[in-house]
């Protein structure tokens, strides 16, 4: 799964480092900088699409960033990771104690179960922060197995959900509230597939920056982002899901704000097959002709699913063209694909569709949601065709 160019390119950020190539620094452009922010604090942060697709692995600087409060200040010397709940022994864990467990590195790609949010304002006014499409990112997680973790503490029988809660301090009500949630504790004992839980110290082969969650998140490969907990403090495993707001109530599919509308709808987990066309922008104005598209395709976040087909219309879906995958496929991560269209004067949009091996398809249209989660409907492109 983790070959050699997967880890170089994990390295190509703004500095190329690797024994047989001089050490080579890109200068940031301050026209085009690496995030554009919807928000500076909290920090919430997305690249430009093109940027987005530049490599299979998501270079940290162009990762997109999705934060509820400030960073919290943490001593990477006094801290300790506090795993309680349904546990034959309690655990208290320091970075140092962490290094004893197997090492593990795996690519699993990150999206915001908010990405492509903007899309619904089409249909009626949208809460949140207005993403376009490119809340996703997919990077080289390092770090332990939490079922290691899980193992060393000892599960209690009964024991069925297994909460995450970060060290930071989000504005609710009149106090503040750390940001949590909960996974299936068979997800959080996985250690046979690809998308086993991952407590993680480091991305791309550097320490997790303050944006990312240093000194440790989670990674749970195949979920929306919100589970992948950073700043995590305390694990505690549990008979019931989280009481955390961020899955009892935040990130629930509803139509309106009422509390009978979130207390009935389930907590999302899992994210649906996606995609997006990044080149050329949005409106771009093409020349009639060959022109050549790219973007990327998310499948279904299960295991050993895998994009089966990207398929692109220059005419409102009557007829459909296939896009080459690029070579990594892998499942939890995206698949970059490109293709070469011939575009007609008077084409008004390109329209993108994919399949996983699930049989799952993007839908053509998602209907509009309270908070604006899961648009994977078709991506329409418009274009200007000269
Ligand atoms: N963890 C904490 N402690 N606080 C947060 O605000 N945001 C979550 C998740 N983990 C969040 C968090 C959300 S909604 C997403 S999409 C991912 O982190 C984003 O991870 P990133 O900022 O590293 O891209």
């Amino acid at each position: 799964m983790l070959n050699r160019r997967t880890l170089l390119m994990a390295g190509s950020s703004l500095t190329i480092s690797h024994p047989f190539v001089k050490t080579l620094s890109v200068f940031a452009d301050p026209l085009n900088p690496p995030l554009k922010y919807h928000s500076h604090d909290p920090a919430n942060g997305e690249p430009s699409l093109a940027s987005l697709i530049r490599s299979y692995i998501t270079p940290i600087e162009n990762f997109f960033i999705r934060s509820h409060a400030r960073n919290p200040k943490i001593n990477a010397t006094s801290y300790r990771l506090r795993v309680e709940g349904m546990v034959e022994q309690p655990l208290s864990i320091s970075l140092a104690d962490l290094k004893k467990f197997s090492e593990i590195a795996l690519v699993a790609t990150l999206t915001c179960a908010g990405n492509r949010r903007s899309e619904f304002s089409k249909d009626k006014k949208i809460n949140g922060v207005p993403w376009g499409s490119a809340a996703i990112g997919n990077a080289v997680w390092r770090g332990v197995h939490l079922s290691d973790v899980l193992n060393l503490a000892g599960v209690k029988p009964g024991a069925r959900h297994v909460w995450l809660e970060g060290l930071d301090a989000v504005k609710r009500d009149a106090g503040t509230i750390p940001f949590g949630g909960s996974i299936p504790i068979e997800k959080a004992l996985d250690s046979r597939t690809t998308g086993a839980a991952l407590l993680a110290t480091q991305m791309n082969n550097k320490p997790l920056t303050p944006d990312h969650g240093f000194p440790l998140r989670a990674v749970i490969p195949g979920y929306i982002g919100a589970r992948s907990v950073k700043w995590l403090g305390k694990i505690v495993v549990s008979d019931r899901p989280s009481t955390n707001h961020y899955l009892a109530s935040a990130y629930k599919l509803v139509q309106a704000p009422d509390p009978l509308s979130w207390n009935e709808a389930g907590a999302l987990y899992r994210y649906p097959i996606n995609g997006a066309i990044c080149v050329p922008e949005n409106n771009a104005i093409i020349s009639a002709g060959k022109t050549r598209v790219r973007g990327y395709a998310l499948p279904s976040g299960r295991a050993d699913c895998k994009i089966k087909s990207v398929l692109l219309s220059t005419d409102s879906g009557r007829t459909w063209q296939q896009a080459n995958l690029e070579k990594q496929q892998n499942s939890f991560c995206w698949q970059l694909w490109d293709a070469q269209l011939n575009l007609l004067p008077g084409t008004k949009s390109i329209i993108l569709r994919a399949e996983d091996t699930s049989g799952a398809w993007m839908p053509q249209r998602v209907a509009w949601n309270y908070k604006g989660y899961f648009q994977n409907g078709w991506y329409r492109l418009p274009v200007n065709i000269r």
